[in-house]
């Protein structure tokens, strides 16, 4: 299925649910056409001093100017609100609801990331020094759960790429490791209990070096032109449109280069149900309910799921040649 490229003439005030969002939108646009403007005259350094979107500010803080991306999805987006208080997110509790309720404890900053394993430059990078903030940009992606609901995002991230390139995998990296804040402290989810936990903690995910590195996957700090609220997986997360949401691991503290596939969580946790690829797949069930359709929140009657979650043009090719039911 083709991506419809979304230009920025094609964004109507009707696809934004409410008019505070609408007039969000036409900031951003104004911000996209200073941020062509700041590109051409500044070389896009790290830590660059012409930054203006800073994605230190608090959560709910203005990220702008950001650029349009060709890989965004012209459907409607979700409201805000749904995006916000509709999670997962284990570590602040196993309902919906808990994450915007509970987030709140964790501490988004000061937040380093340590990078280890085969790569040329490891070590523990403030998250401040590896964002670009002149390259931000808007990717407006559908996010298809394994419960099989869905969501249009508008997220603000730059390509994983970029700073994988920084850290310069060896030969024998093959794979990416990542993962999420272990802390008792700031998440309760994690926190002893009689029922015992759902998830062995830390959060742990995994790429294959050519999914992470493709041009689709990104890593996000904010959404609707905001810095990431705490319950979407502050400071930053992981997003790969085309698996299920599971793979896009939240609050990430730690990236492992390695030659072998990477312990999951959800694969730890349940491999019959959850495999280590992930890829959205309608043919695929999960083995107590069907991938065929999906819901997507606000809309009644369900839509059928694509493969590869819509964005198969671009990434069937990572997996030509394997078959897809046995590696789920
Ligand atoms: N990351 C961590 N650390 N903990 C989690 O429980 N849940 C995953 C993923 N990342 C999860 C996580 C699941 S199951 C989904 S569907 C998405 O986050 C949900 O992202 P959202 O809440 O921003 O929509």
């Amino acid at each position: 299925m083709l991506i419809k490229v979304r230009k920025p003439s094609e964004v109507r005030s009707s696809e934004i649910t409410d008019e505070k969002l609408f007039w969000d939108r036409r900031r951003f646009l104004r911000g996209a056409a200073l941020a062509a403007a700041a590109a051409s005259a500044t070389p896009l350094l790290l830590g660059s001093a012409a930054a203006r979107a800073d994605a230190s500010a608090p959560t709910g803080g203005k990220l702008e100017p950001l650029a349009k991306s060709p890989y965004s999805t012209s459907e409607k987006l979700n409201a805000y609100k749904d995006i916000t208080t509709y999670n997962n997110f284990y570590e602040f509790g196993t309902d919906k609801g808990d994450p915007a309720s509970h987030a709140g404890s964790l501490k988004a900053r000061p937040w380093t990331i340590k990078v280890s394993g085969e790569c040329e430059k490891p070590g523990v990078y403030d998250l401040d020094d590896l964002i670009k903030p002149n390259a931000l940009e808007e990717r407006i992606y559908r996010l298809r759960c394994v419960e099989a609901w869905s969501m249009v995002i508008p997220w603000v991230g730059f390509p994983l790429k970029e700073v994988v390139k920084r850290f310069g995998p060896t030969s024998k990296a093959k794979y990416i490791a990542f993962e999420t804040l272990l802390d008792a402290a700031q998440m309760p989810g994690q926190r002893p209990s009689l029922f015992g936990s759902v998830l062995e903690w830390p959060y742990r995910e995994g790429l294959r070096l050519d999914e992470a590195t493709h041009p689709l996957t990104i890593l996000s700090v904010g959404l609707y032109g905001k810095v990431l609220p705490n319950q979407n997986g502050a400071p930053i997360r992981l997003v790969v449109p085309w698996k299920y949401g599971f793979k896009s691991i939240k609050s990430i503290v730690a990236m492992r280069f390695i030659e072998q596939p990477p312990p999951t969580s959800w694969n730890m946790q349940a491999p019959q149900e959850y495999g280590f690829y992930s890829n959205v797949n309608p043919n695929v069930d999960h083995p107590r309910w069907s991938q065929k359709r999906e819901r997507r929140l606000g809309e009644f009657l369900k839509r059928p799921t694509l493969m590869f979650n819509g964005y198969g043009d671009e990434v069937a090719k990572l997996y030509s040649g394997m078959d897809l039911t046995k590696n789920y």
